[in-house]
């Protein structure tokens, strides 16, 4: 196992390594022909900015800044239009001001957004009326219908997946650089469905707040036009790399500094399933500069994260790595304090986030996969109460939303119930949350992160998680 980080690394060693979540593509000649057009293609982000998302991610591993990473489960071709990247990119921006507002730390943007298409699956085949299929992998891989063309992994979708991050990662650096972030416009950023829910009156008194201070920033001649940060955001993309020939593909060396990047998106992650310290994926991963995730579930053991440690950030560079802990709200408590004095301990630089979304998916009595809001809130809180009673920084966390008015996660202020799932259950593999919900988790977050600081105010206040 150590060999893996002794050995040199290429952009392809991890075909010599055990892999799991791979499809089988039927035709492998037709495979290799669209890694060769889109190893020609250009780059869909540049290194330097990847360097500039680790030099923030950094701030968050200092805890000097937030982390909010979110998006969808999967994009899909499907939903592909201008109204949904708008959406979620004004989800993202009202959830950055509550944060930014209510925790006073600047909050460093990642989407799960241009690129966020190939799924791992808990199982191989999928069975309905006795007819055996493989699973749905992500619109990169196959497609969701339930009949065996569709279900054939077709190379072909990674070039249609490639122009679609193109085209959606386009549209977002327009909205970040083009006056749409501008904060003047806070109010204009509220969805309506959002705008009648509980949370966005919330919203409305916090953006009344914030154009009080412009206006009061203004008098004082800190205007949008000397200000950047007032006018424009700075939006990173992530998905997680699975589909390692795609990721290949697009894996360049920098010429400025002669290192690899994966130009695929700004950030990438290992996901819950490719996690094994001899597989393809994690070799794949640690020789890639740019920054990194990596989730880490109920059963992952600290001796097995500091290995992984040693493998993905060898350097102990900080804002390299971010732990994306997702254990579920019954298991964070139990399992997630070993994990973090075990990295504290040994002085590793990282960054902590919390995915509230991936450990508590249950199945509703009408059968749809769903998650309680309840549980997803209770295992920020958990993760925070860890936190807080380990004296470590409470970095972040990664969700899975959508700017639509979907009914897919139960719960919230709203109350949707599980009969509710059925009207408007949209998603292509877990359920997100929608907008209104996706805010109040920001202030959730915000109250934790400021009761933390003020404890951390108060001589860092060792809090157990009982008493919090
Ligand atoms: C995901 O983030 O969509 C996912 C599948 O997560 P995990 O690997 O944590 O299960
Ligand atoms: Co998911």
């Amino acid at each position: 196992m150590a060999a893996t980080s002794t050995v040199k690394w290429t952009p392809e060693t991890w075909r010599s390594k055990s892999i799991r979540q791979t499809p089988d593509y039927p035709d492998m000649a037709a495979l290799e022909d669209v890694e060769a057009r889109l190893k020609g293609f250009p780059p869909l982000v540049f290194a330097g900015e990847a360097r500039a998302l680790q030099d923030s991610l950094a701030k968050v591993a200092e805890g000097k800044a937030v982390l909010l990473q979110g998006g969808d489960c999967a994009e899909s071709f499907a939903e592909f239009n201008a109204n949904n990247i708008r959406d979620s990119f004004k989800v993202l921006l009202q959830m950055t001001v509550v944060l930014m507002y209510g925790a006073g730390l600047p909050v460093v943007k990642v989407g799960r957004m241009a690129g966020q298409f190939a799924k791992p699956r808990s199982a191989d085949t999928e069975t309905i009326d006795g007819v055996t299929l493989p699973a749905y992998r992500g619109d990169i891989i196959n497609g969701i219908e339930f009949n065996a063309a569709a279900r054939a992994p077709d190379p072909q979708r990674m070039v249609q997946c490639y122009s679609q991050s193109a085209a959606t990662l386009n549209l977002l650096r327009a909205f970040a650089h083009g006056g749409y972030a501008d904060l003047h416009r806070v109010h204009r950023w509220t969805l309506g469905f959002v705008e009648r829910s509980p949370a966005g009156e919330r919203f409305r008194e916090l953006a009344d707040h914030i154009a009080h201070a412009l206006t009061f920033m203004e008098a004082c001649g800190l205007t949008a036009a000397l200000t950047p940060q007032i006018r424009e955001a700075e939006v990173y993309t992530s998905h997680e790399a699975l589909l390692l020939p795609y990721e290949q593909a697009l894996t360049r060396i920098d010429s400025t500094t002669g290192d690899w990047y994966d130009c695929s998106a700004h950030m990438v992650w290992i996901g819950e399933r490719t996690r094994q310290l001899d597989g393809a994926h994690v070799e794949f991963v640690r020789g890639i500069k740019n920054p990194i995730g990596l989730k880490c579930g109920p059963t992952m053991e600290p001796d097995d994260l500091i290995r992984l440690i040693d493998i993905l950030n060898p350097a102990n560079k900080p804002g390299r790595l971010t732990l994306i802990a997702r254990m579920g709200s019954d298991k964070v408590e139990a399992k997630l304090p070993a994990l973090v004095r075990r990295a504290q301990r040994e002085g590793r630089k990282i960054a902590w986030s919390c995915d509230p979304m991936h450990g508590n998916t249950i199945k509703s009595g009408n059968g749809y996969k769903t998650r309680p809001f309840d549980r997803i809130l209770a295992e920020v809180r958990g993760f925070m109460a860890v936190h807080r009673a380990e004296g470590t920084y409470a970095g972040g966390v990664h969700f899975e939303m959508t700017g639509q008015n979907v009914t897919e996660c139960i719960g919230g202020a709203e109350a949707i119930t599980e009969h509710a799932l059925a009207d408007r259950y949209h998603t292509h593999c877990d359920p997100r949350l929608n907008g209104s919900q996706a805010i109040e988790l920001a202030f959730l977050i915000a109250e934790e992160l400021k009761a933390g600081r003020v404890d951390a105010a108060n001589g860092g206040a060792r809090r157990t998680a009982a008493a919090s």
